[in-house]
């Protein structure tokens, strides 16, 4: 029960152009947490969550969620997790509940409990009055909710979001906030990653940062927090933030 909702060990990813992409990473996710990924353009991050998905080969190491091996059980383990990635990728001419049924269909639901179980997580996202409207006409915020939504159909136990407020404005990026804590709440274990280091630093209650491949500092919020001495730097960010440009400006 208290299995940690991911387990990593020495996991490394050398892709085929060459580029080392992951360099020995080892990461526990606890179950129920609010854990963000940090790191700059190009640390790893979406490779990691590649692999964790399925999506990606790993070239070394180990990876469990709930306890459970992602090579020995594949499907199992993709089962458990719901995934919205970094890059808006659902069919553009489909209309949103389309969209999150369809998903549904991968996962065995049949469409008696998938359309009502849909219409209510797009009426809870805020999408109610655009489910049947044609995808590329929501915003660019509308497409990354209803990427939430359609990651959330399977009722997934660890839901994984690769920047899911990029360009997302700040009001929708609070009330985005909100529902994610709120899925916490429920038991949900969310691992998700940003560039909105002040928002991580207030919602998140575990967090890594990852440079070039390598975890460079990882524990509880506090923890964290606490390896920075005095205030912040007077950027309008918050200590999580000084901490991370001093890091990952230090590895060159
Ligand atoms: N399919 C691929 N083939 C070759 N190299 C790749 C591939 N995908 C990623 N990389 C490289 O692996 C490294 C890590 O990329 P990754 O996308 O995991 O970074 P990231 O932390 O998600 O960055 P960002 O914050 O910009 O999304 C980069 O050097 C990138 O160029
Ligand atoms: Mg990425």
């Amino acid at each position: 029960m208290n299995e940690p909702a991911l387990t990593i060990k020495n996991l490394e990813k050398t892709y085929a152009s060459g580029t080392q992409a992951l360099k020995g990473v080892s990461l526990e996710v606890p179950s129920g947490d609010f854990f963000a990924l940090l790191g700059p353009n190009g640390a790893g991050k979406t490779t990691l969550i590649g692999i964790v998905t399925g999506l990606v080969t790993k070239t070394a190491g180990s990876v469990s969620v709930h306890g459970i091996d992602i090579e020995k059980e594949p499907e199992w383990t993709r089962a458990l997790i719901g995934l919205c990635g970094q890059e808006i990728n659902f069919d553009p001419w489909m209309k949103p509940l389309d969209v999150v049924v369809n998903q549904a269909g991968y996962y065995g639901i049949p469409r008696s409990v998938a359309i009502p179980r849909a219409k209510k997580i797009l009426g809870d996202l805020g999408l109610g009055d655009k489910m049947d409207q044609i995808g590329f006409r929501l915003s660019g915020g509308m497409k990354r909710r209803l990427m939430i939504a359609r990651a959330l159909i399977h009722e997934p136990k660890f839901l994984i979001l690769d920047e899911p407020t990029a360009g997302v404005d700040v009001e929708l990026r609070r009330s985005m906030w909100d529902y994610l804590t709120a899925l916490t709440k429920q038991g949900i274990t969310i691992l998700l990653t940003t560039h909105y280091l002040e928002e991580a630093e207030r919602l998140a209650s575990h967090v890594a940062i990852i440079n070039k491949g390598e975890i460079i500092l990882a524990g509880s919020m506090e923890e964290v927090l606490k390896t920075h001495e005095g205030g912040t730097s007077g950027y309008g960010g918050g200590k999580l933030e000084d901490i991370f440009v001093k890091l990952t400006s230090e590895q060159t």
